[in-house]
């Protein structure tokens, strides 16, 4: 089965032969968060050669790179830092470069991204102190935190550096109200995290307004670049305050990056192609209209597969006012058993993506993430059907 090229030809080529044959479609679309799919532009651009990082080349490619992510996120006086690793390690280098010697960090935590926030602190031996809402699961990974709460955490914990959130919790498809947590943060002394993976590019909520000291992204996802490389952005107040931090890891200290990337070096061996990739996606992304391009498109996704998923009856789990642009969380139909529904939707061209954790035998997910040929999304509530009953036990 053959993963690569969405070009609207070859993808409505394949997909007609499948309607034509019953047959498997060879053009597999990924609903899933990420890795999400890429242009033929982005592809190709992998295969602009083999680079030294160490030469001359690789410098201007950076340099392009830490000029185009802040600009592209609104973000202009940020600093960005690359780092090979997925997103991950983005949230790992801005959470151990971001609290001082004996201070503490505090962290929104109400799904599993935020719960990643705190695990990576505590492994680190970073005092970390939770703000979630109430409940079990399905009602914390679904409820935004009061950012009152917020305000009163920090007046308990005095000695905390900096306040953690996601800004779209991946887990259920939920936006956090990071803007109202901003202007709390801004007051204080602490640094304002945020973990814009899921959300850069695809989620309304401009960055720059919110007042993010950190901000970790990653190349895929709606930047819809390839997977492999990520990013943390630095206000000055946060390139600050990373060289200020002791050196807590060899491979993800931003101070580190900072110093080398200055010169136009990087501490470690890079994903060079990787880096090529996010570069095309980059300019693909500026010639496609930018932040308000691309929140436009991902708006238009949601509309469309969401109508399809009401007119099928399925419903979705997160309140239409806290939804996201990308993930929909949605209820498995009546005797619908996850496993099937994958493997019959997958047979029809499309990967869809389980549940976390306690959510996985009642939920699933479909995402609308990357580069997807429009026609492929209206095919979806078509193919969704059939798989549907083709599921049902
Ligand atoms: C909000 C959020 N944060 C962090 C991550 C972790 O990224 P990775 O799996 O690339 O390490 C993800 C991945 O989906 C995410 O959605």
């Amino acid at each position: 089965m053959g993963y690569g090229g969405h070009a609207e030809t070859g993808a409505g080529r394949l997909f007609g032969a499948w309607l034509a044959s019953g047959d498997v479609d060879d053009e597999l679309i990924l609903l899933n968060p990420g890795p999400a799919c890429t242009s033929q532009r982005v592809k190709d651009a992998l295969l602009r050669g083999d680079l030294c990082h160490r030469e001359p080349e690789f410098g201007e490619l950076l340099a392009r790179i830490r000029t185009d992510l802040p600009r592209a996120l609104g973000l202009t006086s940020h600093e960005a830092l690359l780092v090979t690793g997925s997103g991950t390690s983005a949230m790992e280098m801005a959470v151990i470069s971001s609290v001082r010697e004996g201070r503490e960090i505090l962290v929104v935590d109400n799904g599993v991204y935020g719960d990643r926030l705190l695990r990576i602190a505590r492994a680190n031996g970073i005092t970390a102190h939770a703000v979630r809402p109430d409940g079990d699961d399905l009602t914390r990974w679904t409820t935004p935190v009061d950012p009152e709460a917020v305000r009163a955490a920090l007046a308990e914990h005095p000695g905390v550096d900096a306040v953690a959130v996601v800004h779209h919790e991946t887990t259920t498809g939920l936006i956090n109200p990071v803007k109202a947590i901003g202007e709390i943060v801004a007051g204080t002394d602490a640094l304002l995290v945020v973990d814009a993976i899921s959300a850069t590019g695809n989620e309304d909520q401009d960055l720059g307004e919110i007042g993010a000291d950190i901000v970790c992204g990653t190349a895929n996802k709606g930047l819809h670049g390839q997977p492999g490389v990520s990013f943390v952005l630095c206000s000055p107040k946060a390139v600050e305050r990373v060289q200020e931090v002791p050196e807590r890891s060899l491979y993800l200290n931003a101070a580190s990056y900072l110093k080398g990337q200055r010169s136009g070096n990087v501490p470690f061996t890079p994903a060079v192609q990787v880096c090529y990739a996010l570069d095309e996606a980059l300019q693909e992304y500026f010639e496609q209209g930018g932040f308000a391009g691309r929140t436009r498109l991902y708006r238009e996704r949601a509309e469309l597969v969401r109508s399809g998923f009401a007119r099928l009856g399925l419903d979705v789990l997160v309140r239409p006012d806290l939804r996201s642009n990308s993930v929909t969380m949605l209820h498995l139909p009546d005797a619908v058993p996850y496993d099937r529904l994958h493997d019959e939707l997958k047979r029809r061209g499309y990967v869809i993506y389980a549940g976390q954790g306690s959510l996985s035998s009642r939920f699933f997910r479909i995402c609308t993430m990357g580069e997807i040929p429009w026609h492929r999304l209206e095919e979806l509530e078509g193919a969704l059907a059939a798989s549907v009953s083709a599921a049902r036990a």
